[in-house]
């Protein structure tokens, strides 16, 4: 894990260089933050409330503009020019943490098709992006209904749906999973991985730390406007020190590993589990080793419950 932001010589998709911007004077919501993000990652920034992710977001596609520092996309500083903006907002899109700041269209259907419809795309055109858009994100049945009478979760998914219509490259994500259920998280992070399949780069903030660990291939951590920590999710999750310093929670797999290890049952050199499924995994092997007799009958029945799921 290495301390502060990242600076790389070759030019990267993203990069920040001392960015320090403050709404009132009074509280500087970013301080010189820096980092890089390469292309095709799956990036999460990770921070107390405050720490400054949705501000740095908003820089990201040029909402806000730095009080000083700058930000480059492809080693391109960013201009605030109306036509360099319009141009970065192909290229990223970003979906608010408040939905309620993105939606504004009469109904689903009309705020799905204005991005589209502001680049000026062939009405068919238009038609085939919203139609995608809404499929993926499952909100198609919600598309003549106003906007303010969705639910939460239902307008999280409307601006998500809206900025992939858009079909930029990268793709900001701002607290997409709040106050979603269960199985549509789970919907949502297969999406978001078909997207990464696809070659988009995405640039998640999230407060759970599960997800954020199982998910993620490269992590920042912000404190204060700081850029303090980036590295893998093994390397931050990991830094006990560290998640304390910034109130990030150790995610349960990491839990579980370090108590069955403490109790001699899983080696120290197995590799940390990201996943569940992997926990579950490494679990089982323990039991094909023949040390399944140090096995509490609860914890012997949890890994042959799963095994079979
Ligand atoms: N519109 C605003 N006006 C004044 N101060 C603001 C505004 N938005 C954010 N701030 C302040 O800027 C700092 C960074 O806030 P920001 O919303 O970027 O944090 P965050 O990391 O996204 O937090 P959260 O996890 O709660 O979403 C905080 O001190 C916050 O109070
Ligand atoms: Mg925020």
């Amino acid at each position: 894990m290495k301390k502060g932001g990242l600076k790389e010589a070759r030019p990267q998709l993203i990069a920040v260089e001392n960015l320090s911007f403050s709404y009132d004077k009074r509280v500087l919501a970013l301080d010189r933050a820096s980092m890089s993000i390469p292309r095709g990652r799956k990036v999460v920034i990770l921070g107390a409330n405050g720490a400054g992710k949705s501000t740095l977001f908003l820089h990201l596609n040029g909402i806000l503009r730095p009080k000083s520092g700058r930000v480059l996309v492809e080693g391109q500083e960013v201009e605030y020019s109306r036509s360099h903006l319009s141009e970065l907002r192909k290229k990223v899109g970003i979906i608010f943490q408040d939905p309620d700041q993105q939606l504004f269209s009469v109904n689903v259907f009309q705020d799905i098709s204005f991005g589209p419809m502001n680049l000026k795309y062939p009405r068919a055109e238009v038609k085939r992006r919203v139609e995608q858009a809404m499929e993926i994100t499952r909100v198609a049945d919600l598309q003549g209904r106003p906007t303010h009478q969705l639910s939460h979760g239902q307008k999280k998914r409307v601006a998500i749906a809206g900025v992939l219509a858009m079909d930029p490259e990268v793709i900001i994500l701002d607290e997409p999973t709040a106050s979603l259920e269960p199985c549509l998280v789970e919907e949502m992070m297969q999406l978001f991985e078909t997207l990464h399949q696809a070659g988009k780069t995405l640039i998640m903030s999230t407060h759970d730390m599960d997800l954020a660990y199982g998910w993620a291939d490269l992590c920042f951590v912000l404190n204060q406007g700081r850029v303090v920590a980036h590295g893998s999710p093994e390397e931050i999750f990991s830094d006990q020190p560290l998640l304390r310093q910034n109130n990030l929670q150790q995610p349960w797999v990491l839990k579980v590993r370090e108590k069955l290890t403490a109790m001699g049952l899983l080696a120290a050199s197995i590799c940390p589990p990201r996943t569940e499924a992997q926990l579950f995994a490494a679990m089982n092997c323990i039991d094909s080793s023949g040390m399944k007799s140090n096995l509490s009958p609860e914890l012997y029945l949890a890994s042959n419950t799963t095994a079979k799921s």
